[in-house]
């Protein structure tokens, strides 16, 4: 299914027996077109070599803190943002009961607390390990952290005893990180249209007509459908936001005109368009050719144009299955003015920001917002970061397609 192309995983390999089976599951992450970055611990050496491991993967391995004479040191920081996923496998009770303490005293536990990604386990021991209280208690506090436990299977251990304890086949490990990520494409297939940051309304070749909208809640809606598997359009007015994910398409645009136009053509062959910009309301119909000078002696007008809607005229156009979602930014009657929105410009759903609230507009990290349907149906949710707005509203749009 290709979902595992190109992710980013660090295979953390803890000293045990299984520490074998740790090649071949670094080989099918490889096939499946990860990039693999193997951190091991100072036991796993003793069972399984870097050689090996670095050959599979295309990476110098990771065990040490510091690299020994350059001076150098191995940034568990910067792998803990660079990882889509971290699988510990072999994970041992000894590494279990560290990562449960948050004993950093490895490469491997402190590159566990700084990953921001999913972290899948699967432990391997003697079936008494395994059935110890202790390693029970602390495989609970894993998962109740949010860690995924691959449960290890039955069956004769490197002690010759039967029991539980076996570490699970490498080809089910990654069955369960690709389900995991099948999980989160629920926008596969998707196309999407998104509209974010202001619009320049030019006065003179030096000068516009401007506003306060940084993109950014718009940025974070394209990044959340791109995760989710969605292919994204995304119609940016003048903006200093870079696009993270490499599949999203960006559109750059100036005035509201062009923004319409741009708007128009991706809308025609998408499923959804999410209107996140705050278009001007207004262009300058007067706009100068060279800039207008200060030693005049008349004080020069601007004469103002109605822009056109873009969400409204995408309203018009909308065909059955296809899902337009729009903003409102508003000061007074905040939901009775929202709702009159969705019926003039035929969207599906209204996310309202109002500006009486604090941290929850224009240039901000935050955003507060309530989401209202066509039915009034209103959902409101508290304070969040951008990122987690975008959760939220994509998570209300993909429950109503
Ligand atoms: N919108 C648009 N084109 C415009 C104006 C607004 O596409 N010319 C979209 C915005 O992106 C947003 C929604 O319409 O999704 C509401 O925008 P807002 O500025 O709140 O509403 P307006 O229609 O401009 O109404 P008003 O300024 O009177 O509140």
């Amino acid at each position: 299914m290709g979902l595992l192309k190109g992710k980013h995983i660090i295979l953390g390999i803890c000293g045990g027996i299984a520490a074998y089976k740790s090649v071949f599951l670094l080989r099918l992450l490889v096939k499946a077109g990860a990039e693999v970055q193997v951190v091991i611990t100072p036991a796993g050496k003793e069972f399984i070599t870097p050689v090996t491991l670095s050959a599979l993967s295309g990476r110098p391995v990771i065990s040490e803190f510091f690299t020994a004479n350059t001076g150098s040191w191995n940034s568990h920081v910067d792998l803990g943002v660079w990882a889509d996923a971290m699988i510990i496998a072999p994970a041992t009770a000894s590494t279990i009961g560290k990562m449960a303490g948050g004993i950093a005293d490895n490469m491997l536990v402190t590159t566990y607390l700084s990953a921001k990604c999913p972290v899948f386990l699967a432990p391997a021991m003697d079936l008494d390990m395994m059935a110890h209280p202790s390693t029970k208690r602390n495989l609970e506090l894993l998962a109740g952290y949010g860690n995924h436990i691959i449960e290890p299977a039955e069956g004769e251990l490197a002690s010759h005893l039967v029991g539980k304890g076996r570490m699970e086949e490498p080809e089910n490990i990654v069955k369960a990180v690709e389900a995991f990520f099948a999980s989160q494409c629920d926008m596969a297939g998707l196309r999407v249209m998104i509209t974010a940051g202001p619009t320049h309304e030019r006065i003179d070749p030096v000068r516009f007509i401007g506003n306060y909208s940084s993109g950014k809640m718009g940025f974070a809606i394209a990044e959340e459908c791109a995760r989710r598997g969605a292919e994204v359009t995304l119609v940016s007015g003048p903006v200093s936001l870079q696009c993270v994910h490499p599949g999203i398409r960006r559109v750059n645009v100036e005035s509201a005109r062009e923004m319409l136009a741009a708007a128009e053509e991706a809308f025609a062959t998408s499923d959804v368009a999410i209107m996140c910009a705050a278009v001007a309301d207004y262009y300058v119909e007067n706009q100068a050719t060279s800039k207008i000078k200060r030693e005049k002696d008349e004080i020069p007008q601007i004469v103002l144009q109605r822009n056109p809607d873009i969400a409204a005229t995408l309203g018009a156009k909308k065909q059955p299955g296809q899902v337009l979602v729009g903003f409102a930014l508003e000061t007074d009657n905040e939901a009775a003015n929202a709702r009159l929105k969705i019926e003039r410009k035929n969207l599906d759903f209204i996310v309202l920001n109002s500006m009486r609230d604090k941290d929850a507009c224009f240039g901000t990290d935050t955003n507060k917002v309530t989401i209202i349907d066509r039915s009034g149906v209103e959902k409101a949710f508290g304070l969040k970061p951008k990122s987690e707005v975008a959760h939220d509203i994509v998570n209300h749009l993909v429950e109503i397609i």
